[in-house]
């Protein structure tokens, strides 16, 4: 079927305050997209009148109202009063529990959450004729590379050590099933690699709540004065300097991958459902990244060597080419935007999103 779609595709974007969801809907923004966005503020911050500061702030940024109401996607009443409500042409589904160690420890949490909530928004796209539904993968779903660069071909399923990436190589097995059952849907699975930094304006960022589970995170802590030293997790890595090897993305390059996708089934009507992987091709080791984060911030940032995390592996980095050729999309920013970005935001929001 080809769609025509006049003026603005209304999009509804789920986990929308988060870090990644922030920075999608600020694209989507200014892009000309409509968005509808919610969140059940898990992992985002809610000033005293219930409203998501970071969506506050790309209100600030854009100069454009973002439509939002406080919503667990696992709610399918809510849902289904929202998309009841709101005539959808499409959705972008970010909101998800993601931290891999505490998906180890609470298994159960994770796969209800993660799992439930993707069941509800298929089953009211199936409802409510919403056919176009881009799904925030991850490059989990690989496991430990069995090449490299890890294409969208590798394998996949195989290897996982965490609840956290079972849940999204499930769905992503749930939603190619999907795809073949409703062919006139439109399935974008996007595997994200790992998004670092922040918008240029230092107003939204990346906030974790306690300790950063993440690399960057934590070491623009150290570099700030808010953690006192980085534990590297693992110095005898296969790699040239025996540090942990990852792809990191700066997260607006992460975002625009989603605008992209979007922009795709606009132009083409209908592609049935794509796999791509969004990452810059290139891999930093640990130590690389402490030493651009201690240019871009002119701070020593204290290290210590520790024991590999389990199923820590020594190397990832992705092939991007299927996202340049098919979406148009390659990722823009380097390390030291990334880090330059990270710091800025850091700086002017040394507690988040939380008032200092
Ligand atoms: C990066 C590197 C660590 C922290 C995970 C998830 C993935 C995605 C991104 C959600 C590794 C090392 C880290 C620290 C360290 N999340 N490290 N000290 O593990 O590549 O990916 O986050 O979608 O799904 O698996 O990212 O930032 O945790 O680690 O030495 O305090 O930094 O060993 O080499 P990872 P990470």
């Amino acid at each position: 079927c080809l769609y025509l779609w006049i003026g603005g595709m209304k999009i509804l974007v789920t986990g929308a305050a988060g870090f990644i969801g922030s920075h999608t809907v600020l694209e989507l923004v200014e892009s000309g997209y409509d968005v509808f966005c919610i969140d059940n503020f898990v992992n985002a911050v809610a000033d005293d009148q219930g409203r998501p500061v970071s969506l506050l702030r790309v209100a600030e940024i854009t100069g454009k109202q973002i439509p939002f109401e406080k919503c667990d996607v696992c709610d399918i009443n809510q849902l289904d009063e929202i998309f009841k409500k709101h005539k959808f042409d499409g959705l972008i589904h970010l909101a998800a529990l993601k931290a891999v160690g505490e998906s180890v420890a609470k298994p159960y949490d994770y796969y209800s959450n993660n799992l439930v909530a993707s069941l509800n928004l298929i089953k009211m796209c199936q409802k409510y004729g919403v056919k176009n539904f881009i799904f925030s993968s991850s490059a989990t779903v690989y496991g430990p590379p069995k090449e490299l660069p890890i294409t969208e071909n590798s394998p996949t399923g195989q290897g996982i050590t965490n609840p956290y990436g079972q849940t999204k190589y499930m769905m992503e097995q749930i939603l190619i099933d999907v795809g073949k059952a409703e062919p006139d849907w439109n399935i974008v699975l996007l595997r994200y690699f790992n998004p670092v930094g922040a918008h240029k304006s230092g107003k939204i960022g990346e906030d974790p709540k306690g300790v950063p589970n993440n690399l960057m995170p934590f070491v623009s802590q150290v570099a700030i004065g808010k953690l006192p030293v980085l534990t590297i997790y693992g110095d005898k890595f296969d790699t040239p300097d025996g540090t942990g090897v990852r792809d990191y993305i700066h997260i607006v390059d992460l975002a625009k991958g989603h605008v992209k996708a979007l922009d795709r089934i606009k132009a083409k009507g209908h592609i049935g459902t794509e796999i791509y992987n969004l990452g810059t091709g290139t891999g930093y080791s640990v130590k690389e990244m402490v030493a651009a984060m201690e240019k871009a911030s002119g701070r020593k940032i204290s290290t210590k060597i520790g024991v590999p995390r389990p199923g820590d592996v020594a190397t990832v980095y992705c092939d991007p080419a299927l996202a340049k050729e098919k979406l148009n999309w390659q990722a823009e920013f380097g390390l030291d935007d990334m880090c330059c970005d990270l710091w800025r935001w850091q700086t002017q929001n040394p507690n988040g999103f939380l008032e200092a």
